[in-house]
């Protein structure tokens, strides 16, 4: 199977488990507990029809949506996502490079293992750095004023990951970061040479982000105990609020899942919020995002920009998010997969069919533009 040969999220998550050491595989696959939400996630848009319009002499489609100040020439981004140079060894640069190239936004992590200055520097397309509140609030005031500084277009704020989530896969193997070179991690050298032989030849794992704060050669750590150990759970609205206003900003909560916290971010003055519950990764048994979207919309879609994230791998799934009133879909494994499989140009033809799949299936709703989609084009079963 080669990059050609993938046609959808099935067959670039196939190709990325062949290449890639099961342990990583399984960090990008796996979800919490018994991963029930991970799986809801993608089946909630199921549960839901689209109805089409026809003779609506549509031409050509526009897909450019603006979103918290940021003009996307899609309507889907690339959501920050960590350690990407350990699924590919160009990790972040690849990712950003091609988000640039579609004109969209993608979003750099606390996690990440290239600088967020760096990628500001090679590209001007909208960035969003992830913000993980940490104990120490030293550590935090350094990564807003560097943020701030690179000129980053959107902070996000990540507020649904203040303990670990149970990933039992990772318990499993044993995945660790830095990757340890335990003899079972040895033997996944020899299982994938091509990603041993890049992960071994190219620039080590670096935290950029964290390595002035934080010592991570001091031994690996699971990102469970990143999560519990070092991420303050006493984070709270007030926290936020002074946040926001250092910030000044687009700054955007991700993982709310409440309309009440969604009321609440509109009045300390969020710009934006993400629907989100972590791709499952944090909570199971929390609701979809999309089943949750009509009603925050509702709440507070006049007072700042919704997005939403978790499960999309179709281009109809972003349609009908975008339907219910989300400005925006992010992206998480439909892109890490194609990192892990071909680097850049996998990322770079999961977007394009990506886009494909949009254009064609606007133009079969009879839409000409984002703006066009609205409630009146879906039905729950
Ligand atoms: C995860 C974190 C790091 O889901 O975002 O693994």
């Amino acid at each position: 199977m080669r990059l050609d040969d993938c046609h959808n999220f099935h067959d670039f998550r196939n190709l990325a488990k062949r290449r890639l050491p099961g342990p990583i595989f399984d960090y990008i696959d796996g979800a919490a507990d018994d991963e029930v939400t991970h799986r809801r996630n993608t089946e909630s848009f199921e549960r839901c029809d689209l109805v089409p319009r026809v003779l609506s002499g549509v031409g050509e489609v526009d897909l450019s949506v603006t979103v918290m100040g940021q003009k996307l020439t899609l309507p889907v981004y690339c959501s920050p996502t960590a350690l990407q140079r350990l699924f590919h060894y160009r990790g972040e640069r690849a990712v950003a490079a091609a988000a640039s190239r579609f004109g969209t936004m993608f979003g750099v992590s606390s996690l990440g293992t290239v600088s967020l200055e760096e990628v500001r520097k090679a590209h001007r397309t909208p960035q969003a750095f992830q913000f993980y509140f940490h104990k120490d609030r030293g550590l935090n005031r350094a990564m807003l004023e560097r943020a701030k500084e690179a000129g980053i277009d959107v902070l996000m704020l990540t507020v649904d990951s203040i303990t670990g989530g149970n990933r039992e896969r990772d318990l499993r193997t044993g995945f660790s970061i830095p990757f340890r070179l335990t003899p079972a991690a040895m033997a996944q050298f020899v299982l994938k040479p091509v990603w041993g032989f890049n992960y071994l030849t190219h620039e080590g794992f670096r935290l950029p982000q964290l390595d002035s704060h934080v010592d991570m050669g001091g031994g690996a750590m699971s990102i469970g105990r990143y999560f519990t150990e070092m991420l303050d759970p006493s984070m709270d609205w007030d926290d936020v609020a002074e946040m926001v206003r250092l910030w000044d900003g687009q700054f955007c909560l991700k993982g709310v899942m409440a309309a009440e916290d969604a009321r609440r971010a509109a009045e300390i003055g969020c710009t934006g919020i993400v629907v989100s519950n972590h791709g499952g990764r944090q909570l199971d048994g929390s609701r979809a995002p999309f089943d949750q979207l009509a009603e925050i919309v509702d709440a507070v879609g006049d007072r700042l920009d919704v997005l939403m994230d978790g499960g999309v791998q179709r281009g109809t799934h972003v349609l009908k998010a975008l339907s219910l009133g989300a400005k925006a879909v992010g992206l998480g494994r439909y892109y890490l997969f194609p990192l892990a499989a071909a680097g850049e140009a996998g990322v770079d033809r999961a977007l394009a069919l990506m886009r494909e799949e949009l254009v064609r299936d606007t133009t079969l709703m009879g839409c000409a533009s984002i703006a066009q989609l609205s409630r009146d084009n879906l039905r729950f079963r």
